[in-house]
Formats: C-alpha cells, structure tokens, sequence
C-alpha cells in the first residue's frame, strides 16, 4: 500500500514539471484524508514556545508527523533540528508531505542588522533588499524557508512598540520598502536553497491601535484603510510575496482573523493573491477573549470561513475542523482551498522536490557569519544614521582629540545595539561603541569612560563619577535611550521621555560647560525637547545591530557622514500624538493669531522633528523645481525638476523627496503626500539637477464613493530636504 502511494507520489512530482504549481497541489490532494488535509493547516512552535501552549494535544511532535497532524513550525532553527523532523514527515508519514519551517527573521538571523525603523531610515530600498537577501541566504542555511517578516504596518504613534519593526508612517515609502523585502527575501527564485518566503504582515492595520497600546481597538473609516494603511501589503502582495499573517487585532469590529472582507474580499479578490495566510501566534484563538466566538470550535470555523488557512498554536484547526466539516458546518471546499494554498508554497520552495535541500550542515557553517554578511550589516548601518542637532559643526569631532568622554549606560552595551526581534542574533558578536571607538582611537586620545546611570533605573550615585569624567575631557558623549525590551511586541509606553533618570544625566553633563554630544539608541520616537535645546549635537542610531560600534565611530569622527532622514515623526511631547505630516488640514487649521483654531493652547504644536527630517555634515541648496507643465490631463505625467548642490565641506548623501497637495477633492486631502525621492551623493561643490515624473497613478485618490481615481484640479508640488523645509510649484489637472 504504502509503496503505492509512494510511487504515485514521486511519479506525480516527477512529470510534474509540465504541471502548474496547482496541478501538483491537486494531484497531491487528490490523495489525502480529511485529517491530513487539517494536519497541513496547522502549525507548533518548535524549540522554544514564545507565548502559551494553547492547549496543545498530548501527543509529541513526532507521533503528530507520523499521522501527518503538522504541517508546520515556528521556531525550530538549524539544519539538523529542522533535518530530523522532516525527515519524519517526508520517510514516516503515508504522504510524505514536507514540512515548512518558519522564523521571525526581521532583520537577520545571525549576523543582526539594524532594526527596521533604522533600515528604512536610509531611505535606499535597494539597500533594504540587500540587506533582505543577506538574512534569507543566513537563514535558510540554517534550514529556515519561511520568514514571518516583512513587517509592514503604518505607525503614526510611537507609544505603540511595533513601530520599531516596520518603516514608519508614510504609505508610499512603506510600499517600497515593504516590496523591496520580499524581493530581497524570495529573490528570482524561490525554488533556490538560498531564499524563504516572506510573509507579511500583520494582516491588516495593526499599527493603528487605539493609544499606541498593542493589540487594542482599531478603527479605522475604510477610506483610511484603503488610503493609508493598506497600501504596502498591497505593494508587498504584487511584489509576489508568497504568505500573509493575521493580525491580532480588530477593524471597526471585526477581528482580522476572522474577516472575509481583508482575507477574501480584498486579499483573494481584489489582489488576486493565492498566497496562504497564516494566523498569528494564537489569533484565531483569540476571536474568543475578542468576544465573536463563544468557543474554540466556533473560533475554527469563523477562521476557516475568513480564509485564514494555518492556525498558529491555537489548536482550534486541529481539534474542530475536521469535525465542522463532518457536520456540514464548513465546506470542504474551504479545506481543500487553505490546504491547496499552503501545497503551492511547498512545490515553490522546492520542497517536494527535495525536502532536505535547505538542511546542509555544512553549508550552515560556512554561510553563518560570512564575512560578506557580516559586511553588509555595517554597509546598511552606515545609512541608518539620522543626525538631528549639530550645533556649530561640532561634529564631526577631530581626530586630533586629546582626550573624550564616553558616558551612558548604552557605551559598553553589548545586548542592546541588537534591537528586539533579533532571532538568533549574539550579543558576542557586536560591537559595542566603547569597543568601536577604542580600536579607531587607539592610543592617541585618552578616553574617560563612566556609566553614569543605568537606562531604566533612578539611581543617580554614578553622575558624580561621570561629571568627573566629563570634566577631564575636550568633548562629552552621551550614549542613551532605551533597553532594547521596551519597544517590540506589547512593549506600549505611555510616555515618550527618555526612561529613568538619563536625561538629568545629561544635564549635570552640561552643567560641566563641556561641548555635548548625544547619541540615542531607541526603537520609537522620543521626546527630547530639552537635548534639542540644550546639547550641542544629536544621532539618532536607533539600533544599528552587530557593527553598532564600528558605524558609529565612523560617524562621530567624519569617516562617515550620517545621511538617514526620519520615517516617523517625533513629537515634542507626547500629548501631541498621533502627529504625522500627511494630515488633513481641518475647517480650522492653526491659526496663531485666532484662539478658535486646532491647537493645543500649553505646549509649542510643532513637531520637535518632522516626517523626512536629517541632517548631514555638509549642507545641500534647492533650486525651485520647475515642471514640465503647468497644466496636465487626468492620463498625463507630470515631470519636476529641481537642481540640489552640496554648499558644505563634505561629501554627502542627500534624500530629494518629492511631495503632492491636492488642493481640492471630493473628500478632504492631505496636507502633504510623499510620492518620490531620491537619494543622490555630492562633493562638496557638487550640483546634480534630479527628475522627478509623476505619474497619473500617484494623483490617484479614494474619491466620495470609494472609487480609486484622478480628480481635475489644482495641485502644488513640494520638493525639499524633508517634509516641511520645501520649495513648491504649482499645476492643474484638467479633465
Ligand atoms: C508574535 C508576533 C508575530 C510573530 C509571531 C511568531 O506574536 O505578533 O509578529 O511573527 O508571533 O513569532
């Protein structure tokens, strides 16, 4: 008998060249049982359970694979663990059907990059598929084929934790960076042993949590769904990613896990994805604490019927469907789709064809920490860097520096530079800034080292230490922020300060009357008013992963010109959140000589830093953009032109970014859309004119009746070095 199957099996494989993936899939399923077509759509946490055992089964892993229950796991890492659970689904089940293997790899496996919101501050998609490319050739030496990631969620609040793992508040950029992950992860062909698939996520509008609180309500008009937050899945979707995840939360009440309208409407239907969607860890479990299932067998049967095809350690899958279907309560034609979704994805990945082909000892340990990873995690750091303040070109600092003091509770850290969400990332293995600072200064310059404080504590008995390092230094530098566990997954923060007492740190710092310079290494939007006013210069590094030290040495002492810009907006307090750049403008815009206006009458309504905002060592001069016309048709591109010149001393990367006012619409329009950039290098002297062509498509909008259209109108363009110090131009669009 078994032989039988076998042979049907192989010889189905074999011929299957000529086959599409869904005719393998078919043919596959053609010969399964109910509970195997269930066992596929299920999915256990490996090594180690990251949250709640969800009433899992008895049973162990491997009697579970020897009855084809497990279609897959989550957190199993390396070629030989991986190895010896497929071997016994593929040599000790009746189908044989390979597993797949999946990993949070956010921003590396290993060799850690910076985190994400730090990635996408280079505002170099090219550079993130890089960076993407390296973690998946990483990881999938390792036996992983699956990445949950990327993570692309639009934040506009940075009390929510999660902003850290996605690209910030912009739709556009979210898009590009969203689709240049899954390009970098999947690669050209995902059968290769060198690429996984991506997954994205969270599924949808997770980022739009009431107060910035993790899991909390949303809700959202579904013109902003549409219009902001669904974009770069969208984008992710078209760029072929080949899974999606389910996001804990709700949408105007309706839990995503449970939402025919985002998993069948808009995901199958709209975008015409056959990509499977898995749930998060326990989401369909949860349609029963979010109050739409009175039980688990009711919580299986809503996933099902949303189109969510494998459940995340909730167990729901297991235990009910088999039964729902049993008793015409679920069509088996659902099974058969989720089932037949989640086969496409093996027969892509190679893995019917050879189940072992990612599970290779020997090239695990060649490719883990190569040297050309581990390279390409300095190269994106170098551009994940945001200078905020640099008060007289204090920095760079001169190298013919005598003696500096190096203070903070984030100078020796060796975990935090890793970021959260770090996978199997070493704190070994990075280089922390006093040990990237010491082997670039060497001997020549004294250092003066203190801790000062701890991040999250209130003692205050290391200031007198550090002021007395201070005070035998030229210059200060701080290095502060957060531990690397307060952003993340359900790490919320009511408050934006820096934690514990780190900024009166600085401020016995300054009492010293030394020159001080900042360095923050943080995963959200901090309000730092106060250093904005008072210190006299300012990198945000966020958290640059295992080169942290050798990048930000290079900074502080010019052998790098810092050069990202913000994908998020800092508030200056964090009464002012949400604050993005892209609002709308009201019936009554602030207006400061009218009280009668939107504003808060106690605090400055500026944001401390905007949407877009960097600095360089060097400074860069706009020209006025001019257009190529100043009346276009709805179907005409439209072509900006604006010439920058680097007027500085360096030589300096510059982020040219174009936006878009639709002046008039149907519905109310943002202030500002980002809807181009480009990141252009200078000499110093150095003029380079850059051509900018929008397209009908970017004045597209979701008008009064949802519709995705142009409308005719008049327009102003705003080219500049951030969202808001911009030259603008004006055009009409004519019918
Ligand atoms: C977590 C996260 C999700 C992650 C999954 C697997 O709860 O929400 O981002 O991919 O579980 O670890």
């Amino acid at each position: 008998m078994k032989k039988m199957f076998l042979f049907i099996l192989i010889g189905s494989a074999l011929f299957a060249q000529n086959k599409t993936y869904t005719q393998r899939a078919d043919s596959v399923l053609a010969l399964m049982t109910l509970e195997e077509k269930v066992g596929q759509l299920v999915q256990y946490s490996g090594d180690w359970a990251t949250g709640a055992a969800q009433g899992r089964p008895s049973e162990t892993s491997d009697e579970l694979l020897k009855k084809g229950k497990i279609g897959s796991f989550l957190n199993v890492v390396s070629s030989e663990k991986t190895m010896k659970l497929q071997k016994i689904a593929v040599e000790q089940s009746r189908l044989k059907i390979p597993l797949i293997f999946g990993l949070d790899v956010i921003h590396g496996y290993f060799s850690t990059f910076p985190v994400p919101i730090g990635e996408a501050s280079s505002w170099n998609p090219t550079l993130i598929e890089k960076s993407a490319r390296m973690q998946a050739i990483e990881a999938s030496s390792a036996g992983i084929h699956w990445t949950f990631n990327p993570m692309v969620d639009i934040a506009r609040d940075p009390r929510w934790g999660r902003i850290m793992e996605g690209s910030g508040e912009d739709p556009y950029l979210g898009s590009l960076m969203a689709a240049a992950r899954v390009r970098g992860y999947q690669g050209k062909d995902l059968s290769a042993n060198n690429t996984i698939l991506a997954c994205v996520k969270h599924y949808a509008a997770y980022g739009g949590a009431e107060g910035g609180r993790d899991y909390n309500t949303v809700d959202l008009s579904e013109r902003n769904l549409r219009e902001f937050y669904l974009l770069p899945y969208k984008a992710a979707v078209e760029a072929g990613a080949g899974s999606l995840m389910a996001s804990f939360n709700e949408i105007g009440g309706v839990p995503s896990s449970a939402s025919k309208f985002l998993m069948t409407d808009i995901l199958r239907g709209e975008w015409k994805s056959d990509a499977f969607v898995v749930s998060d860890w326990n989401s369909i479990g949860e349609l029963i604490p979010h109050g739409v299932a009175k039980d688990r067998m009711k919580a299986a049967e809503l996933g099902i019927k949303a189109t969510v095809d494998m459940d995340m350690e909730t167990s729901a899958y297991f235990y009910h469907l088999a039964e729902l279907v049993k008793e015409g309560k679920v069509d088996i034609k659902l099974v058969d789709d989720a089932v037949r979704r989640v086969l496409i994805a093996k027969f892509k990945l190679g893995l019917f064809d050879d189940p072992y082909k990612y599970c290779n000892v020997e090239r695990e340990k060649k490719t883990i920490k190569s040297k050309e990873i581990v390279d390409a995690t300095r190269e994106v750091a170098q551009e994940t860097l945001v200078l905020l303040k640099n008060e007289k070109n204090i920095l760079p600092l001169s190298k013919s520096l005598k003696s500096i003091a190096l203070i903070g509770p984030l100078v020796k850290s060796k975990d935090n530079p890793l970021g959260g969400w770090s996978a199997l990332g070493d704190s070994n293995d990075v280089v922390s800034v006093y040990e990237g600072l010491t082997q670039k200064l060497g001997k020549n310059v004294k250092i003066n080292y203190a801790e000062g404080c701890t991040i999250l504590g209130k003692n205050k008995s290391g200031f007198a230490t550090a002021v007395k390092a201070a005070k035998a230094s030229e210059v200060v530098v701080v290095f502060v922020g957060e531990h690397r566990g307060m952003s993340g997954e359900a790490n919320s923060r009511a408050t934006l300060d820096l934690p514990g007492v780190q900024e009166d740190l600085v401020k016995e710092l300054k009492k010293t009357g030394k020159p001080v310079v900042v360095v923050l290494m943080n995963g959200r939007p901090l309000t730092i008013p106060w250093l904005q006013e008072n210190v006299n210069a300012i990198i945000e590094a966020w958290y640059p992963g295992i080169s942290a030290g050798i990048v930000i040495a290079d900074a502080l002492f010019g052998d790098l010109n810092p050069n990202g810009k913000l994908t998020v907006t800092f508030p200056r307090y964090v009464g002012q959140v949400p604050i993005y750049y892209n609002y709308k403008n009201t019936g009554r815009p602030h207006d400061p000589t009218n009280h009668y206006t939107s504003y808060y009458m106690d605090l400055e309504n500026s944001p401390l830093y905007p949407f877009g905002y960097g600095l360089s060592y060097t400074t860069f001069e706009y020209s006025a953009p001019t257009l190529s016309k100043t009346n276009i048709k709805k179907d005409e591109s439209l072509t900006v032109t604006v010439e920058v010149k680097n007027t500085g001393k360096f030589e300096g990367k510059e982020v040219v970014q174009l936006y878009i006012r639709d002046l008039v619409g149907s519905v109310t329009r943002p202030v500002k859309e980002l809807k181009d950039f480009a990141k252009i290098s200078l000499k110093p002297g150095e003029t380079k004119k850059v051509e900018f062509t929008i397209t009908p498509e970017k004045f597209k909008f979701y008008d009064i009746n949802l519709k995705h259209v142009v409308e005719p109108g008049d327009f102003k363009v705003f080219v500049g070095t951030n969202s808001v110090d911009v030259k603008e131009a004006s055009f009409t669009v004519v019918e």
